[in-house]
């Protein structure tokens, strides 16, 4: 495998696609949703699709990360900007996904991710926000609602059993790792590089010392 495509497999790809299948081992047919379409939330969705999940929603405020999400296998697309998402979510599962992860790093998106799983549902928190601040979880709702939550770090991957596990799925045409990567750059492209990252124009650039 070249290597800007394997450098992809040891953080977006492991932490994305690991929360899926090793945190919250999603089985076939359920129903998912993905807030945050980064390359760690894309690699959620790509890993809910080949897990065999079915509604998976991907959720963001950038109409070009959802068509992106779109192809990565999310069946439906939820603008963030508008409405609460959450209700988008339990409309289209008809009352709660039994799956949310948190892919953006804000305690307020986790509060929408936590609301938008259904009665025993799980939520699973991979963002990081900053140090002070703190997750709220309504107490009745997850005790008498039976909720999970989970924190998930690095995909809970083991990395020599997974990045060779995920790379045999990406041979397998079951994860389309190749749209992650979206632009070469040179470091000296490096301030374009993140104002297209904030516009949405790009997931993951490498950055190369050859020249880009
Ligand atoms: N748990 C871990 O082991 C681990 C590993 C790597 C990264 N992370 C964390 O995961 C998070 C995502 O990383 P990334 O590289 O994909 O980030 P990113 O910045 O590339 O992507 C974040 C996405 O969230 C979207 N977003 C912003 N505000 C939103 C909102 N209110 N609702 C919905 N979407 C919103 C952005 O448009 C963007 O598409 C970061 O917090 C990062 O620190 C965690």
């Amino acid at each position: 495998m070249p290597l800007e495509k394997a450098a992809l497999f040891g953080c977006a790809v492991a932490t994305g696609v690991g929360a899926v299948v090793n945190t919250a081992r999603v089985e076939p047919g359920s129903s998912v949703a993905v807030f945050g379409m980064g390359g760690v939330g894309l690699s959620a969705v790509m890993g809910a699709r080949a897990a065999g999940a079915h509604p998976v929603i991907a959720v963001d405020v950038l109409g070009p990360k959802l068509r992106v999400a779109e192809s990565a296998g999310a069946t439906h697309a939820v603008d963030a900007t508008g409405a609460d998402p959450a209700d988008a979510v339990r409309e289209i599962t008809d009352g709660g996904a039994d799956y949310a992860f948190e892919c953006v790093g804000n305690v307020d998106v986790f509060a929408q991710a936590y609301a938008a799983t259904r009665v025993r549902g799980s939520t699973v928190c991979v963002g990081l926000d900053h140090p002070s601040r703190n997750l709220t979880i309504p107490c009745v709702s997850m005790v008498a609602e039976e909720r999970t939550v989970r924190g998930s770090y690095m995909g809970s991957s083991v990395p020599a059993r997974d990045i060779p596990r995920f790379m045999r799925m990406y041979d397998a045409d079951a994860l389309p790792v190749d749209l992650l990567h979206t632009h070469d750059i040179a470091l000296d492209d490096i301030n374009e590089a993140f104002d297209r990252l904030a516009d949405g124009d790009a997931v993951r650039q490498i950055v190369r010392f050859d020249g880009g």
